[in-house]
């Protein structure tokens, strides 16, 4: 009999498509999802290019009554725990609510698997843990730095209470996933990331400029001392996200403790590079300005994955263009995202 597992947040952008995967290699999934920044049309897409269905429940990871009677009624045998707030912004604004859903909604979902006897784990985390690093490209056993914005936060939060929780019980077996920067959407089209209002992250929004629904592009900062002034990230297709965390759900059965892995490509582009990828796999102008820095941003930032390609078998295998193109595909097919 296969496996099922539980997948909080699985009708997000990263949730879904690990849904998909999950579905693609043979398990049984159950999505739990509140649906505040998602839709369920996700879900009906992931079944569409995969002819299976995940069973999906509408609810809420802080809700302690409804996840005993979830994990009672399933026969659970790990979780990918996504679920939570990612607005940088916003969680300046409203601390609280990123401290309720992303903190206490992970303790929740902790004593509900303890209860259920259910102690495989792996948690969504962000590169963003290491704050400000002096060096490139950046390894796992670099110290955790300071966020500098109370989603941050939550995040370090969490990764250190599951630490604590490991150690309190040999039980617990935990992969943390620090993503790089998550972009592009899977090749068929039908589903990729649809951000509420307008979006903060960089891909999303070049894609809106290019479609026509968004101006120009606002460049922050070209005063980093980087290739060409403006900031570099570590870019990471979504699809190759998705199996790295099967490849990380397969590895940490039957053992115990936290492994903590990286999952970036290794490969830095600048803000410019990126518009000028999009434009070339579009055809379409992305005009831009150049205006200040984002306060909170660092200049660069890019992942030592040889720790992810050692101990996971995993390693990201889709470039640029690809990013670039199934971002387009899925923009261009979908210009109000899952709304038409
Ligand atoms: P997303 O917003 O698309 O997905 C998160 C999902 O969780 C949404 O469907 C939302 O409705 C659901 N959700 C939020 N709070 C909930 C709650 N209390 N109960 C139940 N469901 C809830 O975001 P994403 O980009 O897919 O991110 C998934 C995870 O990965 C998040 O934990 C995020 O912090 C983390 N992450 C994302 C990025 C990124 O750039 N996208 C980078 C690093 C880490
Ligand atoms: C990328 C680059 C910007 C928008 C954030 C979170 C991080 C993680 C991923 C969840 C930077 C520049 C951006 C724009 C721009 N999320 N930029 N104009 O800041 O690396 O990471 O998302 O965990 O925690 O902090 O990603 O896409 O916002 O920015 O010039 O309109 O693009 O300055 O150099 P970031 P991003």
């Amino acid at each position: 009999m296969s496996e099922t597992i539980l997948v909080t947040g699985g009708a997000g952008y990263i949730g879904s498509h690990t849904t998909l995967a999950l579905l693609e290699a043979g398990y049984e999934v159950v999505v739990l999802d509140n649906l505040c920044n998602s839709s369920p049309e996700s879900l009906q897409r992931v079944a569409r290019i995969c002819g299976k269905q995940a069973e999906f429940i509408q609810g809420d990871i802080r809700d302690r009554v409804l996840l005993d009677e979830l994990f009672a009624s399933k026969n659970i045998s790990a979780v990918l725990h996504f679920a939570g707030l990612k607005a940088v912004g916003e969680s300046v604004a409203k601390p609280l609510s990123y401290y309720e859903n992303n903190v206490a909604g992970s303790v929740t979902l902790c004593q509900a698997m303890a209860h259920a006897g259910v102690y495989r784990l792996v948690f969504s985390s962000s590169a963003t843990v290491y704050g400000e690093p002096t060096q490139m490209p950046i390894r796992e056993d670099f110290p955790t730095g300071i966020p500098t914005n109370p989603y941050g936060r939550s995040k370090l939060m969490v990764e250190e209470l599951l630490q604590d929780l490991a150690r309190s019980e040999p039980r617990w077996s935990i992969a943390l996933l620090r993503y790089f920067n998550p972009v592009g959407a899977h090749t068929s089209g039908l589903i990729g990331e649809d951000p509420n209002g307008i979006p903060n992250n960089l891909l999303p929004y070049i894609s809106q400029v290019a479609i026509g629904k968004l101006k120009q592009l606002s460049v922050f900062g070209n005063d980093y001392a980087t290739v060409d002034g403006t900031g570099v990230r570590d870019y990471i297709h979504v699809q190759d996200l998705a199996d790295g965390h099967l490849k990380a759900l397969q590895t940490i059965a039957g053992d115990s403790g936290v492994k903590i892995w990286n999952l970036g490509t290794g490969q830095g582009y600048s803000v410019l590079q990126m518009v000028q990828a999009f434009e070339k796999a579009s055809g379409q102008p992305v005009p831009y300005q150049l205006v200040p820095r984002r306060p909170g941003d660092i200049a660069e930032c890019w992942a030592d994955p040889a720790k992810a390609a050692a101990e996971l078998g995993w390693k990201a295998t889709r470039g640029l263009e690809e990013m670039m193109s199934d971002t387009w595909r899925w923009q261009s097919a979908n210009p109000q995202g899952y709304a038409h």
